[in-house]
């Protein structure tokens, strides 16, 4: 008797540390959408400019199109109390992050934080090192839906230890959360990270051009190509609640609007996070039109959750696939050159088959219907090879959907 009441104990200790080992489930079931600070403001972050983008965020469509989180990237934070609980800048954020946390949830929209797994934020600022517990405690206080947690200062650890003590504290303070992995890929989190969070970056940091490598020194950062050539690989890791991160978007940041919009369909067709980084109070009709367009954010929200792959490259351009919830097909050609491309595709010359998720498009068998999601109009079927003129830097992307036999 009282050995089985010791042997039921111990497995109901073992499956309660089993528990708190894992992340939250059932959130992120589709890519998170949002807003960060970062990529527009870097630290020049303060409650005010917070607020009014959450306001943007209602006010210009985005969250009518889906997007939910606000989220305050580095510099929000000073430093310590005698406690050692973590401060916000008393100037920047007088009002104190829940007054902040509680704004954004009145909009019906989440909120979000960032902190890092070393001692010191990227920006300097107090890392989470040490204090896990005390932080994620403190998060779950203010009513925090989403931790970005950084990866530098982080000299002497292992990342996978590292996260995996975060995500258990934010486990143990009880309040659901997106825990978002910013590792850049080095220990190759796509291989570990699924139990630990909810997307994970896999490249280091976006730089608003399309076709360029900036080396700043000892780190370098990536346009919008680098960072696609660099998703190779991974994306049988990806699905609903785990997903690869290759950086927020930078879609009104400068590029131009064909490279805006490849770089959009891009994310699109990777199922990537659609984490916009421009400034919301202050968009251009051209800008607006990509980030809200339902049609290319239902590519990446398809509920399927399945990355898109690359079929064919030729002469500068590549062909991608996504299969789609329903039997449906995302279609993207993209043209990776400076120069004009004419392309024709024989649809009913493609072998489409996704190992991954047991699809066969079957172009020879099957007609579909052919719809240009940045025309927003029909565009034919496959029954007859495309034909298609591609300015420099911008995609043709089609949605599929089945008609029947072809003839
Ligand atoms: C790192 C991250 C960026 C951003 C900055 C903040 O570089 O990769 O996304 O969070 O830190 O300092």
């Amino acid at each position: 008797m009282t050995i089985r009441i010791v042997a039921a104990a111990l497995l109901l200790a073992v499956s309660a540390s089993t528990a708190l080992a894992q992340k939250f489930e059932n959130l992120a079931q589709t890519p998170p959408m949002g807003w960060n600070s970062w990529n527009k403001l870097g630290c020049n972050v303060d409650e005010r400019t917070i607020r009014e983008m959450a306001d943007a965020m209602g006010a210009s469509g985005m969250k009518d199109a889906g997007y939910e989180y606000i989220v305050i990237d580095d510099c929000w934070q000073v430093g310590r109390d005698a406690h050692g609980d973590v401060l916000a800048d008393p100037e920047r954020f007088p009002s104190g992050i829940k007054a902040l946390a509680d704004y954004v949830h009145g909009k019906g929209l989440k909120f979000g934080l960032y902190s890092d797994a070393g001692w010191k934020t990227c920006g300097g600022r107090t890392g989470s090192r040490g204090r896990e517990f005390q932080d994620a405690k403190r998060y779950a206080e203010w009513g925090v839906d989403y931790l970005k947690y950084d990866w530098c200062f982080t000299d002497g650890l292992k990342a996978e230890g590292s996260y995996q003590t975060m995500s258990t504290a934010l486990r143990e303070a009880g309040h659901p959360i997106v825990f978002s992995l910013c590792e850049w890929g080095q220990a190759k989190p796509a291989t570990w990270a699924s139990p630990v969070g909810h997307l994970w970056r896999t490249t280091g940091d976006i730089t608003a051009c399309f076709d360029c490598i900036d080396d700043h020194g000892d780190w370098k950062s990536f346009g919008v190509l680098a960072i696609l050539d660099m998703q190779e690989g991974l994306r049988t890791q990806a699905g609903p609640g785990r997903w690869n991160d290759p950086d927020m978007l930078e879609v009104g940041n400068g590029m131009s609007e064909n490279e805006d919009r490849a770089h959009f369909s891009i994310w699109a067709m990777l199922a990537a996070p659609l984490i916009a980084g421009n400034d919301l109070r202050h968009m251009s009709p051209g800008t607006r039109a990509i980030l809200v367009n339902k049609a290319v954010v239902a590519i990446d929200q398809d509920r399927l959750g399945v990355q898109g792959f690359r079929h064919a490259a030729k002469d500068g351009v590549e062909y991608w696939f996504k299969p789609l919830a329903g039997g449906d097909w995302a279609f993207m050609a993209l043209n990776r050159s400076k120069q004009v491309k004419k392309i024709e595709f024989d649809w009913a010359q493609q072998v489409v088959r996704d190992v991954l998720s047991a699809r066969d498009a079957q172009l020879q068998t099957m007609r579909y219907s052919l719809r240009d999601l940045w025309k927003h109009e029909p565009a034919g079927d496959t029954g007859k090879p495309l034909a298609a003129s591609l300015p420099a830097h911008d995609v043709l992307m089609l949605r599929l959907t089945p008609l029947g036999a072809a003839k």
